[in-house]
């Protein structure tokens, strides 16, 4: 099977391939851009992302020189925002110590902050041309059902076996288009489920479709359950601005500003720890009703709670990374998305000078 795969699998690339703007770019940066960017996130909802990213900072030397709130605010919305946090670092690395060229090795790629396996094993095969797998969750099924891999291929022995087949099979002439064509194939046609075994260029071959059974592949390790953890947040107002804090540097949400508040201590009342929350601001808070609840899943837990309505009074000189604010400010900084549709149902703020901070 191994070199007519890359037989079968490119002509279909070539015909099938969705033309999606980061495959038209050849620019190094665009490409590391993009596969940072699609990390965890599908297709469709990251292009938009691509799109504004590179506009706003279309070269490595304009995303390293940008703040670390500016490149959060880029990333609103798209979740993961260490992602944006390693790649701000790692375009800094790419200035100061490789001329401000992205690295064209995967293994000297890999050494730059939160590039791992999968983005080097990317840029280096798409831009560079080195033949190297980049295995995403898409190629894994593929490769997975293709080679009746028991196991769970994310990770340990499974996962060992998978990458010294994928390194087996990329070809010599075009590593990136083959490294795509795989992934492509996974996401629109060897699905996770219901895959569409009828259209696709390589079943000949495939084990699981031999067997019938294609979805009995990949077998994923049941995950641990998710903790729930009550949260509770603070709408506060005063003349038309509104309170938000910037979260802290490491952590959830590290670095985007929100509501005040978060995870409530075992047996602790919501109102006494939002009480403490902005007691710590230099204010005194009292609820006076209910904003409505809030719902967020991470990866590794999930926050379940309020949002309360509070009048908070007290000193008007907030502490550094704090502020009451305006419209503009609400435009210009990175906020925890869902915050964002409380401070949005408030109806039209005033618009005022930006708060300092
Ligand atoms: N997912 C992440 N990067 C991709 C790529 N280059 N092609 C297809 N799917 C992808």
């Amino acid at each position: 099977m191994d070199a007519s795969l890359s037989e079968r699998l490119l002509p279909w690339y070539r015909e099938h391939g969705r033309d999606l703007a980061f495959r038209r770019s050849r620019d190094p940066y665009a490409i590391l851009v993009s596969e940072v960017l699609l990390q965890r996130t599908r297709v469709a909802s990251g292009l938009p992302y691509y799109e504004r990213f590179l506009a706003r900072f279309p070269t490595v030397g304009d995303l390293a020189r940008a703040t670390g709130e500016e490149v959060l605010k880029a990333w609103e919305g798209l979740g993961f925002y260490g992602r944006a946090r390693n790649l701000h670092r790692t375009a800094k690395a790419i200035v100061a110590d490789h001329d401000g060229e992205v690295p064209r090795r995967s293994a000297e790629l890999r050494t730059l902050p939160g590039i791992g396996d999968y983005t080097a094993g990317a840029v280096a095969s798409i831009a560079f041309g080195e033949r190297v797998p980049a295995v995403d969750g898409n190629a894994a099924r593929v490769l997975a059902r293709v080679f009746r891999l028991g196991g769970d291929v994310s990770r340990g022995d499974a996962r060992r076996r998978l990458m010294a087949i994928a390194s087996r099979l990329v070809p010599e002439g075009d590593p990136g288009a083959f490294n795509q064509a795989l992934m492509e194939l996974g996401a629109t046609v060897c699905r996770p489920k219901a895959p569409r075994c009828p259209a696709c260029p390589i079943r000949e071959g495939c084990g699981a479709y031999a067997d019938g059974e294609p979805d009995a592949y990949p077998r994923f390790r049941a995950r641990a359950r998710v903790p729930v953890v009550r949260v509770a947040f603070a709408l506060a107002e005063r003349d038309g601005k509104v309170l938000l804090v910037r979260r802290p540097a490491a952590g959830l949400l590290a670095g985007m500003w929100g509501l005040p508040g978060g995870e409530l201590p075992p047996r602790r009342s919501e109102a006494a720890v939002l009480r403490g929350f902005l007691r710590d601001l230099g204010l005194t808070a009292r609820t006076i009703g209910v904003a409505g609840p809030v719902e967020h899943a991470f990866s590794h837990r999930r926050w379940q709670g309020t949002v309360y309505r509070v009048k908070a009074s007290g000193s008007a000189r907030l502490p550094e990374g704090a502020i009451w604010a305006t419209a503009l400010d609400l435009l210009r900084l990175p906020i925890v998305p869902f915050h964002r549709r409380f401070l949005e149902a408030r109806g039209p703020p005033t618009v005022g000078p930006p708060s300092p901070g």
